[in-house]
């Protein structure tokens, strides 16, 4: 595709996004107003996608000048075109190797930020890594497994504030409980065209992500069984009116396996032996280490690919078992697979633009290093969505 039809294609694709997310909206003429970034050099690694184009559009809009490049395999060229399109410096392609996106990263490093936009870690650790950390006023950290090492690894050695936006509970209740929760079961209909109500499911795990999958199974009237380590989370979904047991009790019992720990082998080989014929098994969990893919395949007669995501497993005896999205996550698997909702991605992109702001315009309020989102962050935002999902669109 052409330079000038990849701009294009972004710009029609971005702006319909756009006009889905009204707290950035809001945030942008703010922010044109305030001009929290103004000689402010914003390093940003996080997928490129038409969402993020949004928020570094409002980043921008602040007086930002925005150095950025994707995570590796997931940049969409025509974003990148369209944002190229608007003054920035965006670097990366879906199709760059390994080796080209570690550059990307070292390239935006060696723009010498101010603000970091990190994801995973990446570029906090390439800062100090460089002897540049004292350069730097703070950022924020969009992702779990990047606080972990910030709170390791990189422990002691951030001279300046990082604001984790995945410790937000906004962001627990609004993206992990509901948006995965919707996405995760209308990802397991779309790819199996199976009939939910009075269906029998297995969720393992009653965390944000467990609870939201459980209890939109349930709204679609599917009957939902958990299985849980924790014993106050198991007392919840217990109370919550969910049948809960082990679940090597629940493996003849359920027809749908879906898996949200965050945790390695939770459906082992001793679980495959013991459910069903027919059983479908999915996660939904970040790594596809919670289902044992490996010891399903080595165990397989026959596998048979049925459609996008969705593989039949011969194993010895006559069962089949069949596995979505190869165990990986269910909710990013397949075509087009749409992941978490526009709304959900609104509230999260406020979050980091928010905390953004406060540690460019107000540093001295933060600690050094890994922190939450302040307080005051998460109930302004909080406000504002209420008010947003009443208004008329
Ligand atoms: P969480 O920590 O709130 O919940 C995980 C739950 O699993 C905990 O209650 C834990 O006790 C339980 N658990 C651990 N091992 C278990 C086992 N062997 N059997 C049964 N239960 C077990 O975590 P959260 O926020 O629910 O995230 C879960 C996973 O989903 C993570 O890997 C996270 O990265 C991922 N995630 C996926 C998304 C998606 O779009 N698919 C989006 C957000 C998070």
């Amino acid at each position: 595709m052409k330079m000038s039809e990849l701009f294009d294609r972004g710009e029609a694709r971005i702006r319909w996004i756009r006009s889905r997310m009204p707290l950035l909206a809001d945030a942008r003429t703010e922010f044109a107003a305030r001009q929290p970034f103004a000689g402010r050099r914003v390093g940003m690694s996080l997928h490129l996608e038409p969402k993020t184009a949004v928020l570094l559009e409002v980043l921008a809009a602040g007086g930002a000048e925005i150095v950025a490049t994707g995570n590796f395999g997931t940049t969409q060229d025509d974003v990148v075109a369209f944002l190229r399109g608007q003054g920035m410096t965006v670097l990366g392609s879906r199709d760059d190797s390994l080796e080209q996106h570690h550059g990307n990263v070292a390239a935006v490093i060696d723009a010498k930020p101010d603000i970091l936009l990190d994801n995973g870690a990446d570029l906090a650790a390439g800062i100090v890594a460089a002897g540049m950390a004292d350069s730097v006023i703070g950022g924020t950290e969009e992702t779990t497994s990047g606080a972990l090492r910030l709170r390791s690894e990189l422990a002691g050695k951030l001279p300046f504030p990082t604001i984790v936006i995945n410790d937000s509970l906004l962001k627990a209740i609004g993206e992990n409980r509901h948006a995965v929760g919707q996405s995760v079961v209308e990802s397991i209909m779309r790819i199996t065209n199976l009939m939910i109500p009075g269906g029998r499911f297995v969720v393992a795990g009653y965390g944000w992500c467990g609870r939201g999958i459980a209890q939109y199974l349930r709204a679609f009237g599917g009957r939902v069984a958990i299985a849980e380590v924790d014993e106050i989370k198991a007392f919840e979904a217990a109370l919550d009116g969910y049948r809960v047991d082990e679940l090597e009790n629940l493996a003849e019992w359920g027809q749908v396996f879906v898996t949200a720990t965050g945790h390695p082998g939770v459906i082992t080989r001793d679980i495959i032996d013991r459910i069903n014929d027919g059983a479908v098994l999915a996660n939904a969990g970040h790594f596809p280490w919670e289902i044992d893919v490996d010891a399903l395949y080595a165990d397989a007669e026959r596998l048979t690919e049925l459609d996008s995501a969705i593989e039949r497993v011969d194993l010895p005896g006559g069962r089949h078992i069949v596995l979505l999205a190869g165990g990986r996550m269910v909710n990013l698997a397949g075509t087009n697979p749409k992941g978490n909702s526009l709304e959900s991605m609104d509230l999260g992109f406020l979050l980091q633009s928010l905390s953004l702001e406060r540690v460019a315009t107000d540093p001295e309020s933060l600690l050094a290093g890994a922190q939450p989102v302040p307080d005051d962050i998460e109930r302004e935002i909080a406000r504002r969505f209420v008010r947003a999902l009443s208004a008329n669109r």
